[in-house]
């Protein structure tokens, strides 16, 4: 029986980078996932904390927390790259990983968490609202994939109340 409570949070590591490459980002390389993890994470954990869910040694989830740079808004920090496996969805994993990142943030000041998917993403606004999120705004073509545009719904919410 699947069970999100048997999986595990673990900040990322170089070593995760080939179970990313086969068991969640198909077609794309471990050497892909390493490089663009690599520029990701540079920053430091002041500034970004990249998670994985491990269920055994297989990674079935990723998931960053990324703070804002500019003074005025450094109490709030943005979610990105949420990817669950589809066989280990809908048993608690994002908002596992979610709370994990907001548990690290929130000891260094944090207050607020965003995050945005495309518009058609009913699957994710869903989960989202499960989780507490509200939306605040849709940005028309925010989002930009080869020659193709879509709409970002983004969406916040408390710190304290991800955690609560
Ligand atoms: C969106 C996504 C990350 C959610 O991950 P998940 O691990 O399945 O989410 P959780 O199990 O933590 O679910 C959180 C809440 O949302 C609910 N939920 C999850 N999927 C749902 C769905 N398809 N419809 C309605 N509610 C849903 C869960 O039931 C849970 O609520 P509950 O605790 O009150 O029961 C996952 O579906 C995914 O990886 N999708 C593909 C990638 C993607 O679109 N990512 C988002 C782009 S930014």
């Amino acid at each position: 029986m699947k069970d999100g409570s048997r999986t595990r949070i673990e900040p990322y590591e170089n070593r995760h980078a080939e179970s990313i490459a086969n068991d969640l980002f198909g077609g794309m390389s471990a050497e892909e996932v390493r490089q663009g993890r690599d520029g990701l994470i540079a920053p430091g954990p002041d500034e970004v904390l990249s998670v994985c869910a491990l269920s055994e040694s297989k990674v079935v989830g990723v998931c960053t927390g990324v703070r804002k740079r500019w003074m005025g808004e450094r109490h709030r920090i943005e979610m990105v790259q949420v990817v669950v496996a589809e066989d280990f969805q809908r048993i608690g994993i994002a908002r596992f990983m979610l709370k994990a990142i907001a548990m690290h943030f929130v000891e260094r000041g944090v207050e607020m968490v965003q995050v945005s998917t495309e518009g058609s993403n009913e699957k994710a606004i869903a989960s989202y609202e499960r989780i507490g999120f509200m939306e605040f705004g849709v940005l028309k073509r925010g989002l930009k994939h080869g020659n193709r545009y879509a709409d970002e719904v983004m969406m916040w919410m408390k710190i304290e109340d991800l955690l609560g």
